[in-house]
Formats: structure tokens, C-alpha cells, sequence
């Protein structure tokens, strides 16, 4: 029915949400599917919303280190933009200094950033066994881009529908507070349990 589809464009078109990013939860050990006329299912989405184009991001916080063959790209690149437009050094560091500079420029782009690169939107997460009476418990996995992107240390994180409080936990592990709201009492019993909450 694509529902997630018709709640993020309600958020957007409805309620003034800005929507930065679908993100492809890929599950790598789905469950079957019990009918047999499709695909077998084997993702979730997740949606990034903000309230302002200005909502923090702390990019630095979640970059990943780069693949060898990238860091072998980058080198080469820094590389051909020392020996500048002529591909000999220039000893003043002055003659082709504009094309030096753009090249440098040029290089710095292609190399990306010192801190590392920046995460794709597709996260390839398995999903959790809790051994607990909660079918559906999240990875804590799934939680730390986005806690530790867009919450600072000391920030609230907002888990509506906690569960077994998976949400939570991360979030009292990275240094953050959190309040989480469960219907079930059980599962509201269960979440308290694993993170210590008396
Ligand atoms: C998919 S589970 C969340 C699992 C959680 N991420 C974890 O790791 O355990 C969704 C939870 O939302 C709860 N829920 C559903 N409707 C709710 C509501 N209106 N208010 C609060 N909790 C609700 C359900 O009882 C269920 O435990």
C-alpha cells in the first residue's frame, strides 16, 4: 500500500516537514515472505525529516574511513595537482601559481575530506534477536547515525513507540537523554529492564 510513502508526503505537503533523505534500511537476513506472487521483502525505509533548513548535522560525528582504492584515487590526484598545468614542479611556486591553486582546489574536492567520507543512504544492518517476548526489536545498530548526527551530547532523543527500548539504550550509551513511550506495558517493563530504569 506504500504507506511510508503517503506518511512522509502528509509530513511534507501537510504538516511543513523537510525531507533530507530516504534511508534504505537493507536487511541482509530477511524473514521469508509468506506469499509467493513478489519479491521477497528485505528492507525498511527511514525517513529523515527536520523542522529547519538549518537543523544540526554533524557530519564529522558519522563519516566513514574510505575504500583503498579511493585513497589511492585521492593520492594520485594530490599528486598531479602539485606538479601543476605543466606536470613539472614549479620551484618559485609562483609561475602557474592560478592553475596550482585550482588544481588544489580540483584535488581537495576529488579527495574528499581528512575525517573521512560521507555515509551513503543505504545501511545494510541486520536485524536484531533480542531473546526476549518482543517480535519486533530494532538493531541498535540502526540508531547511532542519526543519534549521533542530529543530537548533541546531553540532547533528548525522542523514541514515540519504544518497544523494548532499543532507542533509548543507545542513546544513555552516546552520552544522550531520552524519553520513550510504549502502549504495552509488558514491552514498556522489558525497555525499563535493559536500560536500568528503576
Ligand atoms: C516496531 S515496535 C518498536 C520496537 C523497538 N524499536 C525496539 O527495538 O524494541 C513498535 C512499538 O510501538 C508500540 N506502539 C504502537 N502504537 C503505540 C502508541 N500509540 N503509543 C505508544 N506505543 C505504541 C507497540 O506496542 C510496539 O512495541
Amino acid at each position: 500500500m506504500g504507506i511510508p510513502w503517503r506518511f512522509a508526503l502528509r509530513m511534507t505537503d501537510d504538516h511543513g516537514w523537510i525531507l533530507r533523505n530516504e534511508i534504505i534500511w537493507a536487511k541482509p537476513n530477511p524473514k521469508p515472505n509468506s506469499v509467493f506472487d513478489r519479491f521477497n521483502n528485505a528492507h525498511e525505509k527511514i525517513f529523515f525529516f527536520t523542522r529547519s533548513e538549518t537543523a544540526r548535522f554533524d557530519l564529522d560525528a558519522i563519516r566513514e574511513p574510505y575504500n583503498p582504492e579511493t585513497v589511492a584515487r585521492i593520492e594520485r590526484a594530490i599528486r598531479q595537482a602539485s606538479l601543476g598545468a605543466s606536470g613539472k614542479r614549479d620551484p618559485s611556486g609562483l609561475a602557474e601559481s592560478p592553475n596550482i591553486i585550482l588544481s588544489n582546489i580540483a584535488a581537495r574536492w576529488s579527495a574528499g575530506h581528512a575525517k573521512g567520507k560521507i555515509p551513503v543512504d543505504v545501511w545494510t544492518v541486520p536485524t536484531a534477536s533480542f531473546n526476549g517476548e518482543h517480535f519486533a526489536v530494532g538493531p541498535e545498530a540502526l540508531c547511532l547515525k542519526p543519534i549521533l548526527a542530529c543530537c548533541p551530547l546531553g540532547g533528548v532523543v525522542l523514541d514515540p513507540f519504544a518497544g523494548t527500548g532499543t532507542t533509548a539504550l543507545v542513546a544513555a550509551r552516546l552520552g544522550r537523554n531520552f524519553m520513550a513511550c510504549e502502549l504495552n506495558s509488558r514491552y514498556a517493563e522489558i525497555a525499563n529492564r535493559r536500560i536500568n530504569v528503576p
